[in-house]
């Protein structure tokens, strides 16, 4: 089996090519990243890519058909990756989360691959409700990030075909450690706000919802997708991934963050206008046709895998929001030093 994994060297990607390696030991597994996020490792003696057979350094806005020959899995996670980004770099978003997302598909599909999985996210739901998004229930995109999107599951659900399964996976928002440890994530933030501040300010009222993934469980379903038949699920699938028991609000969040690590203070913004960006979601239908890859990972857990894996980095940054460890900054910065232009490529 030959996967290719674009977007490998972010957040997710290194625990995707750990899971993939572990379940196929025989596989080819090849990565295929531009590299802005190559720099930001969490442990300096653990290179996550010697799990790679290969890897590729490029924009997959200008992929060569060449190097997806007899491959039978691709995986994209390449991104603009938050909302944040999205709005700092609104047409690029489109660009690469999107319209470069869906020539990649077709690319794949011409050449023979069976499956293609793509990495959508939740936030297509966008608006506060009474209920738990479904799957087909009303898309309600705040940002240009939920745009692009599901801008992307409508052209995809167009490419599948009978050879050709897509699998949409719409993450909750992802959290706990890895390699390229993020910390513009809610939960991963409040750790690391009780590690160096002692205290957890919310900047909303703490009402909002906010179903949560393991970043270790996202790619336990990337698994299953990777190899995913038409007969379960059906030739287009987009899913919502995650699990009815990880719906939390904000507030409960930093209380759980708060119990682990004691001494941790929790105030609110009782002011706070109401933050729009808040859902439930359902995940029963990726409980019914993947019961083998379900989260495993909890919240207790996941606080103290961040926890326990900062405290071994020394970790002790009061201003980490300004870090490399904020996607946003790292890419400024990356254009601050003159090593990106303006579209995000590098320069020669
Ligand atoms: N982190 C979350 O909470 C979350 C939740 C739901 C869905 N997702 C989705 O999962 C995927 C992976 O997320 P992540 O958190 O690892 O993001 P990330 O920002 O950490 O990683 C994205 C990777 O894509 C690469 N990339 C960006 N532009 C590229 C280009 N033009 N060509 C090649 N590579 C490029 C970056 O270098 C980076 O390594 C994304 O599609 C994201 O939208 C993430």
């Amino acid at each position: 089996m030959k996967v290719i994994i674009f977007g490998n060297l972010g957040y997710i990607g290194p625990n995707v090519v750990k899971q993939l390696r572990n379940s196929f030991p025989e596989a080819e597994l090849i990565g295929f990243d531009i590299g802005y996020f190559a720099h930001c490792l969490t442990n300096p003696y653990y290179f996550p890519e010697v799990h790679l057979d290969q890897q590729i350094y490029g924009d997959i806005r200008n992929v060569d058909p060449k190097i997806l020959e007899g491959t039978d899995a691709i995986v994209d996670l390449a991104a603009i990756s938050n909302d944040p980004m999205g709005k700092q770099y609104e047409d690029i978003t489109m660009e690469v989360n999107y319209k470069a997302a869906v020539e990649l598909a077709k690319k794949a599909k011409q050449g023979g691959v069976k499956n293609f999985v793509y990495a959508s996210s939740c936030s297509v739901y966008g608006i506060a409700s009474e209920f738990a998004k479904k799957e087909e229930d009303e898309l309600n995109p705040l940002t240009a990030y939920a745009r692009s999107k599901i801008a992307t599951e409508k052209e995809l659900a167009e490419l599948a075909d009978s050879n050709f399964t897509i699998t949409c996976h719409r993450f909750a928002t992802a959290c706990g450690f890895s390699n390229r440890l993020r910390l513009d994530l809610v939960l991963n933030d409040f750790v690391a706000s009780a590690i160096v501040s002692k205290e957890i300010v919310i900047l909303s009222d703490g009402t909002p919802w906010r179903p949560m993934i393991n970043t270790k469980d996202m790619a336990r379903a990337i698994e299953w997708s990777a190899t995913r038949k038409a007969e379960n699920g059906g030739e287009f699938l987009a899913v919502n991934s995650g699990s009815n028991e990880w719906n939390n609000q904000i507030k409960p969040l930093a209380d759980v963050v708060a119990k682990i690590i004691p001494g941790t203070k929790v105030s609110v913004n009782t002011d706070a206008a109401p933050d729009k960006r808040s859902y439930r979601v359902n995940f029963d239908l990726f409980k019914s046709l993947a019961p083998n890859h379900q989260p495993v990972h909890d919240l207790k857990s996941t606080v103290e895998e961040v926890h326990s894996n900062l405290l071994e980095m020394n970790f002790d940054d009061p201003n980490f929001r300004d870090s490399k460890l904020i996607r946003l900054k790292t890419l400024t910065d990356l254009q601050n030093r003159k090593l990106l232009n303006n579209n995000l490529e590098w320069v020669k």
